[in-house]
């Protein structure tokens, strides 16, 4: 009886079928570009089933509108492969799912392979994947820890528990789960970003940062996701700090350029040059580049989450694109067959339209349109931290507008919990200017001014 890495049993003769999946599972869960051989994997062994349902997995992760043609040949060939044992079968039927488009089919599929193989993480890892692209932070969590009294002696189930927390808040349990991942493999990138996204949450940005760049050598062999959001959160952390040199440096070295067609990669740099406009970095004519690789992507409206950032790249840079991408959002919101409707109708069309609206300076609408948005943005997927770009949009149409009343209240809450952050306190020095409270502003700036100093 053949087994994979983790003692799951498997069907498979060849020797390379063997080692390209567990290449796959491994290489999945630990964003190593290794997992890619499934593809000429599957290609040499056509009727196995895992192997091409894996592959057809690989190829629904590109997340673009082409996925489901690309996944569909391996899926047809995992389908009409004899001799696959019942996991296998599940897995099937799971990839089968999501290629037609009923994620919550799928999400119900891998939670019964994990019921019954709690040592199945690729699946479990597939499942946290959707249930944080829909906003489902205790999904994430329940379906994780289910896993784990069989999985204990794994590193990924500790980083994937640890996200888990963070996204439902339980910063002290992400933290715990994130180090016990990092006991048994100090280099679990997603326990590393785990463990960012606790620091970024409760301020500790000059721990963060020193954290993040201990362990940054180790991200340097990871796939363009990983690589770049890694890099991304130390980003966040140098933003705060008032490290101009250092985001640049971050962004050009390591945050865009690795994948440039990649979705993932083009939101990193869409949310970090929007950020460092608004931190009041310069940014010089990376926009652009960004800006024509999202435009070559076409009306591509796979997830809201992405579709927004695709939004404000082709808007802030003027693009005619723009247009039709908002046409191609406001018809994806009456699609009310489709699963994910209210968070295309209800909370992705107000924001897009706010982004439009900020664009076009037009302040009022943005606040409005936004401002409906906000609430409820965790619909649309992305983390705590992503989703921060939306809120900085409205900040940034509410200073603009000259709301500096409403834009005081959200900024004093924000600096309760990063008191030292250079570009918050500045735009608090602006605010207060404007508010006739000077010596409020001119504290927010000296506090500013200290933060440089010592970093
Ligand atoms: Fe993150």
């Amino acid at each position: 009886m053949t087994r994979d890495l983790y003692g799951l049993e498997i069907t498979a003769s060849r020797p390379e079928t063997v080692q390209a999946i567990n290449d796959f599972i491994h290489g999945f869960l630990s964003y190593q570009p290794k997992a890619a051989g499934i593809v000429v994997a599957a290609d040499a062994d056509p009727e196995n089933a895992l192997v091409n349902a894996y592959a057809a997995l690989l190829w629904m992760f590109l997340e673009n509108p082409d996925a489901p043609e690309k996944a569909h040949p391996y899926l047809k060939r995992a389908e009409a492969a004899s001799g696959a044992n019942p996991r296998e079968r599940k897995v099937v039927q799971a990839v089968g799912h999501w290629v037609s488009g009923d994620v919550p089919a799928l999400i119900t599929c891998c939670d019964q392979i994990t019921d019954r193989w709690p040592r199945d993480l690729a699946m479990l890892k597939l499942a946290q994947y959707h249930l944080f692209n829909q906003g489902d932070a205790a999904e994430m969590l329940r379906i994780a820890l289910k896993s784990l009294p069989a999985a204990e002696d794994i590193a990924y189930i500790h980083g994937m528990i640890a996200f888990g927390y963070e996204q439902c808040h339980l910063l002290d349990r992400a933290e715990a789960a994130a180090r016990r991942a990092m006991e048994l493999r100090p280099d679990e990138p997603w326990a590393h970003h785990a463990l960012a996204h606790v620091m970024l949450t409760e301020g500790r940005i000059a721990e963060g940062a020193r954290f993040m760049e201990s362990v940054a050598e180790t991200w340097a062999g990871l796939n363009s996701f990983m690589r770049s959001h890694n890099w991304w959160h130390l980003t966040l952390f140098y933003l705060s700090q008032g490290r101009h040199d250092d985001v640049r440096r971050a962004y050009d070295q390591h945050i865009w350029g690795l994948e440039k067609d990649y979705s993932q990669d083009q939101i990193g740099a869409v949310s970090l040059l929007a950020r460092m406009e608004f931190a009041g970095v310069d940014v010089g004519d990376r926009w652009d580049d960004v800006a024509d690789h999202v435009a070559a992507r076409g009306l591509d409206t796979v997830s809201p989450f992405l579709t927004l950032q695709y939004l404000y790249a082709l808007c802030c840079t003027g693009r005619p694109e723009a247009k039709e991408m908002l046409a191609a959002i406001e018809a994806r919101a009456k699609d009310s067959a489709a699963h994910d409707h209210a968070a295309w109708a209800e909370v992705a069309l107000p924001a897009a339209r706010g982004i439009v609206a900020h664009a076009e300076k037009d302040w009022d609408e943005a606040i409005q349109q936004m401002g409906m948005a906000l609430p409820r943005m965790a619909e649309c997927g992305g983390s705590h931290a992503q989703r921060d770009l939306f809120e900085q949009i409205h900040i940034d149409a509410l200073i603009r507008g000259g709301r500096t009343s409403a834009a005081q209240q959200v900024l004093e809450m924000r600096r309760a919990n990063d008191p030292d952050s250079v570009p918050l306190n500045l735009m608090l020095g602006e605010v207060y200017d404007h508010s006739g409270l000077p010596d409020l502003a001119a504290e927010a700036r000296a506090r500013a001014e200290r933060t440089q100093a010592r970093v």
